[in-house]
């Protein structure tokens, strides 16, 4: 009956995942995968009853109200802007957990273990020690407690690699003698490896990077699954695995980057920083934005983590409806990786009630704004940023960016000349056809709705 009933939980998480595939069915995707992990903690603490009352009820079901209490005082808490550095500290929690069950096995066995549990305890044990400590470095760079430029470490991916080497040596001996100091010092290694690894990442890279480490969370989990017996793990880890890989093979495809070359650092310089921000502009008003909207007849507008902050989804919407009742075609075009998380973007505006038929991606984008009258780059910066076809020295040169110089008028609302997450200039701000539009996104927003209103 427990097999099944992990089997059923197994079945409802791919019905789940496979509804998280499109906007429209993601709510329901998502309560599809809660049942299923419901069904797997409520089989899981029933099979363990059978075992021993006191641990289920003690540690356990204790477990489970102090994990509730801090998951939803930090649901409550945490703004939606820091929404990647949270799934990045549970990418974290998650590794280190498995290892936790990993190295708890190690602890307890007394015989020589079987070789494929002594393979599934060091895989356990070492993806889930990188993981850990990557997140929290990860975690740290978009939380702006560990500078979130490349930082470049003595002797580069040798370094890595030595240390990558070294924890497999480990592991091999933990292996083949059953030596518990070897395998500590396998975790230790990999722990190591996680910082190592994660500290020469440049910031704009942290999306891959994050998707990457959820992947290996996975893998960790699916390991501890394996050396514990539970199938539901072991499904689960899997699905988190797999998911994993392909959001980041697919994030790498939209950032132009393939994976090695982003572990590995080889993209990225410096950012000339001295230069931000010193050429003049054509500054304009809530008026002048007014005036350039009422006159076109087609806008698409380009939200970015600005919007974000800002918190402006209501006031773009508004904005956008005042324009559609002037015969104005609007639509919405989204880069990948705007904002801090994927589907940022498709997240704020579907609270704002944007129809999901207006939201343009990438490649349906860029064809159009030759044709466009007015781009409203709202609070994007990185993802509108033209060095990316056209400056071979640039840190993000040939990461696929929404092409909206080539739109007649481009309006850019933000609140300085200040540089995005990637910490370099945009030669988009200096161009004739740019108005910038200084101001919080939704101050500014209202204020050109008003405007517009009394024209
Ligand atoms: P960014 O390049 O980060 O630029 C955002 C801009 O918003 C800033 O230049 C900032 O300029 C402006 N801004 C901030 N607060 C504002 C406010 N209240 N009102 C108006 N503007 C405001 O954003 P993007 O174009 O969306 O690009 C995303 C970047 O984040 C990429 O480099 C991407 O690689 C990286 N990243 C993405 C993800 C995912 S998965 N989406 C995760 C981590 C990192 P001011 O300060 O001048 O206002």
């Amino acid at each position: 009956m427990t097999e099944l009933a992990y089997l059923a939980a197994g079945v409802l998480f791919i019905v789940g995942l496979k509804g998280m595939t499109s906007p429209r069915t993601a709510r329901r995707g998502n309560r599809i995968a809660s049942v299923g992990m419901l069904v797997a903690v409520v089989v899981t603490v029933v099979d363990l009853l059978s075992l021993d009352t006191r641990l289920v009820w003690g540690l356990v079901i204790g477990g489970m109200v102090a994990g509730a209490v801090i998951g939803a005082f930090l649901a409550i808490r945490v703004q939606m802007t820091e929404m990647p550095q949270l799934v990045a500290a549970f990418n974290g929690f998650g590794g280190g957990a498995s290892a936790l069950v990993a190295a708890a096995a190690v602890v307890a066995s007394d015989a020589v273990m079987p070789t494929e549990t002594a393979v599934t305890i060091s895989l356990s044990l070492t993806i889930g020690a990188i993981t850990l400590t990557g997140s929290f470095v990860a975690f740290g760079k978009l939380q702006g407690l560990v500078p979130s430029r490349q930082m470049f470490l003595p002797g580069g991916s040798f370094t890595n690699g030595a240390i990558a080497a070294a924890a497999v040596i480990a592991a091999g001996v933990g292996m083949m003698y059953d030596s518990t100091n070897a395998y500590w010092v396998a975790t230790a290694l990999a722990a190591l490896l996680g910082i190592t690894a994660v500290l020469p990442i440049g910031g704009a890279d942290m999306p891959v990077v994050i998707s990457l480490l959820n992947s290996f969370s996975g893998i960790a989990a699916s390991m501890a699954g394996l050396v514990i017996g539970n199938q539901a793990l072991i499904i689960g880890g899997a699905l988190v695995g797999a998911a994993g890989l392909v959001l980041t093979l697919e994030m790498a495809v939209a950032m132009n980057r393939s994976v090695p070359s982003i572990l590995f650092a080889k993209f990225g310089g410096t950012a000339a920083a001295d230069s931000i921000g010193t050429q003049p502009v054509n500054r304009a008003t809530a008026d002048d934005c007014a005036i350039a909207l009422a006159y076109a007849q087609s806008v698409v507008i380009v939200p970015g983590y600005g919007l974000a902050v800002a918190q402006a989804q209501h006031a773009v919407k508004d904005l956008a409806n005042a324009l559609e009742a002037r015969g104005i075609a609007v639509t919405y075009a989204i880069h990948p990786v705007a904002g801090r998380m994927p589907g940022h973007m498709n997240v704020l505006l579907a609270e704002a009630d944007v129809s999901y038929d207006l939201l343009l991606d990438l490649d349906q984008a860029n064809p159009k704004f030759k044709q466009t009258d007015v781009v409203l780059v709202v609070g994007a910066n990185d993802v509108v940023n033209p060095a990316a076809n056209n400056d071979p020295g640039s840190p993000i040169y040939g990461m696929p960016v929404l092409n909206v110089e080539e739109a007649s008028t481009t309006i850019v609302v933000k609140r300085s000349l200040s540089a995005g997450f990637a910490g370099i200039d945009n030669p988009l701000f200096y161009q004739d056809s740019t108005l910038m539009y200084f101001g919080d996104a939704k101050k500014a927003l209202e204020d050109a709705l008003s405007a517009l209103e009394n024209l």
